[in-house]
């Protein structure tokens, strides 16, 4: 049976899940490139993970501003719809593989309507 993310350590859980396909994904994972070609996953795996606990647990203490960041990364690379419809269906993928309920229907429309605030601001 199938349980819904209700914790910090679920979230951090599903996180790696995502960023595992990510990483090995050939249209997504180029966009990840940090200096000298050294991109911290870990760091960001937490900072996703905080993100997502903002919006489910409303913990307040996410700092990032995710469409700043993902306008720098569009000028580093372009990013265009099919590369977010690609996104979507990674994270609805493994959210619907290892979970359900409540909180993870929230995150897969929260993710949806992100993206498209993002793809509206960005092109
Ligand atoms: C085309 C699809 C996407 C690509 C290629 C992408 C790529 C990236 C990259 C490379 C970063 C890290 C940038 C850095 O640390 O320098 C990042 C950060 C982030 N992404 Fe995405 N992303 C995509 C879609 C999304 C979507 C749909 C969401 C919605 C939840 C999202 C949420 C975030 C957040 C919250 C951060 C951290 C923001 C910050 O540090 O201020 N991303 N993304």
């Amino acid at each position: 049976m199938k349980l819904d993310i209700t914790t910090n350590e679920d979230l951090r859980r599903a996180m790696i899940l995502f960023y595992d396909i990510i990483k090995e994904d050939k249209m997504i994972s180029p966009f990840f490139v940090g200096d000298n070609n050294f991109f911290d996953w870990n760091k960001h795996i937490q900072l996703m993970t905080s993100f997502w606990q903002n919006v489910l647990f409303f913990t307040g203490d996410f700092e990032g501003s995710p469409l700043e960041t993902h306008k720098r990364v569009h000028q580093k690379m372009t990013t265009q719809p099919i590369h977010f419809e690609r996104w979507l269906d990674i994270f609805n993928h493994v959210l619907d593989t290892y979970y359900e309920g409540e909180n993870v229907e929230k995150m897969k429309s929260h993710a949806k309507a992100i993206a498209k605030v993002m793809q509206t601001q960005i092109f």
